[in-house]
């Protein structure tokens, strides 16, 4: 997830945050998410690259139907690349339903390799994405 702000969010009325900040109407506020999935009381060794990080989560909690990918409980160790609150994605379980399918198909009838070094270039809004030029190779197994 290259998100660098999540939960935009225009005021509408005059808020107060339960740390004091006020909000006027009319303000944009946004969530910055990034130090979140690199700081170690939400995912240990962050910056390790750990594939089943999330399965392994899900493996050891107590609850595993809390520990999805579609979660957008703000307050839990959840990815929330859907958002979060009221407004969260609501085509979040559809995406991920076809996501995975997609996954499960590539990775069972190719073997798929980077060509090149990936670099991330492409800015959309606030997201950081994988330039659309790298380019991967597939091979049908
Ligand atoms: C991988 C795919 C998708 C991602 C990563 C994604 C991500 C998001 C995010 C981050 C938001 C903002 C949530 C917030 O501010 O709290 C959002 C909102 C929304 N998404 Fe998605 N989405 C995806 C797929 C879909 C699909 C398939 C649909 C519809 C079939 C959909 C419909 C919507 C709608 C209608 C909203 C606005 C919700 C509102 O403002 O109340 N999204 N999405």
């Amino acid at each position: 997830m290259w998100c660098e702000v999540l939960l935009n969010r225009l005021v509408l009325k005059p808020t107060t945050l339960s740390d004091g900040t006020r909000l006027t109407p009319g303000t944009h506020i946004s969530a910055v998410y990034s130090p979140r999935e690199s700081d170690p009381r939400y995912y240990p060794s962050p910056l390790t690259f750990d594939p089943l990080r999330f399965h392994a989560i899900r493996t050891h909690s107590q609850d595993p139907s809390s520990t999805r990918f579609s979660s957008t409980d703000i307050d839990s160790n959840e990815y929330l690349g859907f958002g979060g609150g009221r407004h969260a994605c609501p085509g979040r379980f559809f995406a991920v339903a076809i996501i995975k399918a997609a996954v499960v198909q590539l990775l069972l009838k190719y073997d798929m390799q980077p060509k090149g070094e990936a670099e991330i270039t492409y800015r959309f809004e606030e997201q950081r994405l994988p330039s659309f030029r790298d380019q991967v190779v597939f091979r049908k197994l």
